[in-house]
């Protein structure tokens, strides 16, 4: 195992990698405990950010963000999936990889937009120089029927606009009217995070027309994976500030990943109309990168990268990191933006287990109502000295993560403990969505949502529940 990660090494060519090193990785990927059965996530090596989230000749396609030779941030390449439900992947393999000038030290996040008969996939070339200096080209690249790709010669967008660094990256690409439009990730020279705007008619004619005005408060040093989507007939941004200010927003992640929710938006002048505060997407510790789809059936979709940037886990020790959440359905009722599992996510449910012998194993679904006024409290995971627990106080109307009681801490700098909070003396409905290290969490069937890794005991199976509920359902979920 490497400890020792050197420049050289994360930028070292793919080829040059020794497959007695590559079986090595299999074989601790393989024997790994942490690993869960029913998320997206890699064999061996490091998952981050879901990327080109698109439907094209009949099939879901997604791809991930991927460095494959261990637990690190090294040169990264879009790894392939495909589905016909949202729920069976396949797995395609690597799909983009760093292998020529505008993309010689990483192929970045981005998107993809079917068009006519070619999936246009468009992602960022990150390039470095030998002072190290960075450099970011916005480039494309054909994808057909076949799933043969075919790079872009040139890049679509050469270099930021003036007066931007080249801190400059993941464009989602929309075809708007007869326009495309895209948005990218930016940081000005004075150091805030932006969305930089481009159209063009033609791929090759794509312009910078200014930055989005989508919030009036100040959005920290740098904008990373913006996305925006229709949701019921509004327009939602989706981003990650780095260096929000607290006043701003509360947060204890290192950095979060927010939502604004506009009335319209008019792209003659970049402007969203109406726009809400900035919200959290995930009151959770570890979302972050969530990436967005119209469905062709309608519904408004997402999908994150479970982790954050810059911290360490447990599973990293075995050479193998990040996985993508559930696909969840965005809506907006009561002006409020909802993220609940797709309705596919029902086809994961195996046995229902009977709750009362409290053994309920490491995959599991569970739905729990607790009645105005009742405080209920569930220990997951629970061993003798060890457990997650989420209380939750319908009296007050907030729902406490705690994850300090654990023989894995887990970035501990920034809390363990996360709170959400709904209407008080009102019921409260649970959901939560258990895949070994994994908790996803919909409080009110998704108006919060917090998405958590805890790190349990190999024989840890067991929850204890104190407190009233109307009712509960557990349900065993399959890989
Ligand atoms: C976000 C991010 C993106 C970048 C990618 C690199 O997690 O930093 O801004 O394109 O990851 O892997």
């Amino acid at each position: 195992m490497i400890t020792n990660w050197t420049r050289e090494l994360r930028y070292k060519k793919y080829s040059d990698w020794s497959n007695e090193y590559i079986s090595e990785l299999k074989e601790r990927g393989s024997n790994s405990i942490w690993h869960s059965k029913y998320h997206i996530e890699p064999d061996f090596g490091l998952l981050n950010d879901p990327n080109g989230f698109s439907f094209f000749n009949y099939e879901y396609h997604l791809f991930y963000q991927y460095y494959p030779f261990g637990a690190v941030h090294g040169l990264k390449s879009w790894y392939h999936l495909t589905s016909k439900d949202l729920i069976h992947w396949e797995n395609k393999g690597i799909a983009l990889k760093a292998d020529t000038k505008y993309d010689s030290h990483g192929v970045y996040s981005g998107s993809a937009l079917s068009i006519d008969e070619q999936l246009l996939l468009m992602y960022t070339g990150n390039v470095r120089n030998e002072q190290g200096e960075r450099f970011a080209y916005q480039d494309a690249a054909w994808m057909d029927k076949n799933d043969k790709i075919k790079k872009e010669e040139v890049p679509l967008i050469k270099e930021p606009p003036t007066n931007c660094t080249s801190e400059f990256r993941d464009p989602q690409i929309m075809k708007i009217k007869d326009n495309y439009q895209v948005i990218i990730g930016s940081q000005t020279s004075d150091e805030h995070g932006k969305i930089a705007v481009y159209q063009g008619k033609e791929l090759h004619s794509l312009h910078f027309t200014g930055f989005l005005n989508f919030t009036d408060n100040p959005t920290g040093f740098m904008i990373e994976c913006p996305n925006l989507i229709e949701v019921n007939g509004q327009p939602v941004i989706i981003f990650c500030p780095q260096g929000l200010d607290h006043q701003i927003l509360d947060y204890q992640n290192i950095y979060p990943n927010c939502y604004v929710i506009g009335q319209d938006l008019d792209w003659n002048n970049n402007t969203v109309k109406e726009p809400s505060s900035i919200n959290n997407l995930d009151e959770g510790f570890d979302l972050y990168a969530s990436q967005v789809l119209k469905a062709p059936d309608g519904r408004s979709l997402s999908v994150g990268w479970i982790n954050l940037p810059d911290l360490i886990y447990p599973n990293d020790q075995d050479d193998w990191t990040g996985s993508l959440s559930l696909i969840k359905e965005l809506t907006i009722k009561n002006k409020q933006l909802y993220q609940y599992p797709i309705a596919e996510t029902k086809m994961l449910r195996q046995k229902k287990i009977d709750f009362q012998n409290e053994q309920v194993g490491k995959n599991f679904e569970l739905e729990l109502t607790v009645p105005a006024n009742q405080r209920t409290s569930l220990k997951l995971f629970k061993t003798d000295h060890n457990y997650l627990e989420i209380t939750i106080n319908a009296l007050n109307g907030i729902v406490t993560v705690d994850r300090s009681r654990t023989k894995f801490p887990l970035n501990k700098e920034f809390g363990e403990i996360r709170r959400s909070t709904v209407t008080a003396h009102q019921e409260i409905q649970l959901n939560i969505f258990v895949d070994n290290t994994i908790c996803e969490i919909f409080i009110n069937n998704g108006l919060k949502v917090q998405t958590l890794r805890y790190f349990s005991e190999p024989d840890a199976n067991t929850i204890d529940l104190t407190g009233s509920y109307d009712q509960i359902n557990v349900w065993e979920l399959k890989k």
